[in-house]
């Protein structure tokens, strides 16, 4: 296996970067890599042309357009068709190759807005979708359902995870792109280097999430690249897999948490009259834990991680931020 050329679609971003670093520490050497200004996966002809001179034998869908709640809102019709274009483009062109294993990266908000907490699997596709990410979770579903059908009438040992909210180095801490975990680091670091007395936060501070350090994802990817085949999933008529720590805390434990782990000695406010979404997001991850994996990092650990990095970053003019 560790000879077998693996392409990572998105190797530059957060999951995809930190998949290469662990591919790397295990020993495989025969990596595919394109960054998005050489191959725009959104381009049919040339994703084609690049599968068929390259024939990977592995392909990790980790290339997509991602934000958070704003972005997702805001630009909802690019959500759609970026993603929609990426994962369709890489998907058929690995079948076309008779690449011999592909996973597809989806994201918990696959899940209907009321499912019952916490996730599981089988919930995919049960009642309406939270409005603000909507475009975003129907082109992940439509990835989800393209690598089960081309597994139903091609036979190709593709799949789909889901994983829960991700952090960690490589991160994105713009605050009108990022997720909730960054941008709670950005926001206490700026506080405590301007010396402010106090911090706002949006929402009550009540909702309750989950969360799994990048690195913790990049080993489970390996474990499935090696260990799960998409039969073992579908044969029990499992479309996809969770991946995450299956333990969640409120929105205030985290604030807290960061605020100690950066030093901010300041007062933490809330702003209840902003909107808090949903109120809680947790993944039943007992199957990815049947099949033998389970998560390291435990939540301080992986922020105080994240953070070294985020001010080295910040030092050596490399975050996304200033780039
Ligand atoms: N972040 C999370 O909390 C989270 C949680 C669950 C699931 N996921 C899933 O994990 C996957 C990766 O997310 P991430 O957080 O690593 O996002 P990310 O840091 O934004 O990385 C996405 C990568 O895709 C590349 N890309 C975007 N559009 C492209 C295009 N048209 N052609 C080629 N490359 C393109 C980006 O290139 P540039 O860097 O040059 O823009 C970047 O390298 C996504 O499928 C996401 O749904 C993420």
């Amino acid at each position: 296996m560790v000879n077998k050329k693996i392409y990572i679609a998105g190797h530059d971003g957060m999951v995809g970067s930190a998949i290469r670093r662990q591919l790397e520490r295990k020993g495989y050497k025969n990596l595919l890599l394109k960054s998005y200004k050489e191959l725009d996966l959104r381009k049919q002809e040339d994703v084609e042309k690049f599968f068929l001179k390259e024939k990977p034998k592995v392909v990790i869908v980790a290339a997509a357009k991602v934000g958070g709640i704003l972005a997702n809102n805001a630009y909802r019709a690019e959500f759609l068709y970026d993603n929609l274009m990426i994962q369709t483009n890489v998907i058929h062109s690995s079948y076309k190759v008779n690449a011999e294993k592909l996973i597809f990266l989806g994201s918990s908000c696959i899940y209907p807005k009321l499912a019952p907490q916490p996730l599981k699997e089988e919930y995919l596709l049960s009642g309406y979708l939270e409005y603000t990410n909507e475009p975003y979770a129907i082109a992940k579903i439509a990835g989800i359902k393209m690598c089960e059908n081309y597994y139903k009438q091609y036979g190709c040992n593709f799949y789909s995870v889901m994983p829960t909210n991700l952090y960690g180095i490589n991160d994105n801490f713009d605050l009108k792109t990022s997720h909730v975990l960054p941008a709670l680091i950005n926001k206490f670091h700026e506080a405590k280097s301007k010396r402010k007395s106090k911090v706002t936060l949006w929402g009550t501070g009540k909702p309750l999430r989950e969360f799994l350090y990048v690195d913790d994802l990049a080993e489970a990817i390996l474990f499935l690249i090696e260990k799960v085949d998409a039969k073992d999933l579908y044969k029990k008529e499992i479309t996809h897999l969770n991946i995450g720590t299956g333990k969640d805390l409120t929105i205030l434990e985290l604030a807290s948490l960061i605020s100690d782990v950066v030093g901010f000695k300041g007062e933490i406010e809330y702003d209840a009259s902003k909107p808090d979404g949903t109120p809680r997001k947790l993944l039943d991850v007992s199957r990815i834990n049947k099949l033998g994996w389970k998560y390291k990092t435990e939540l301080r650990e992986g922020i105080e991680l994240t953070y070294k990095w985020y001010v080295n970053s910040i030092k050596n003019y490399k975050l996304k931020i200033i780039k």
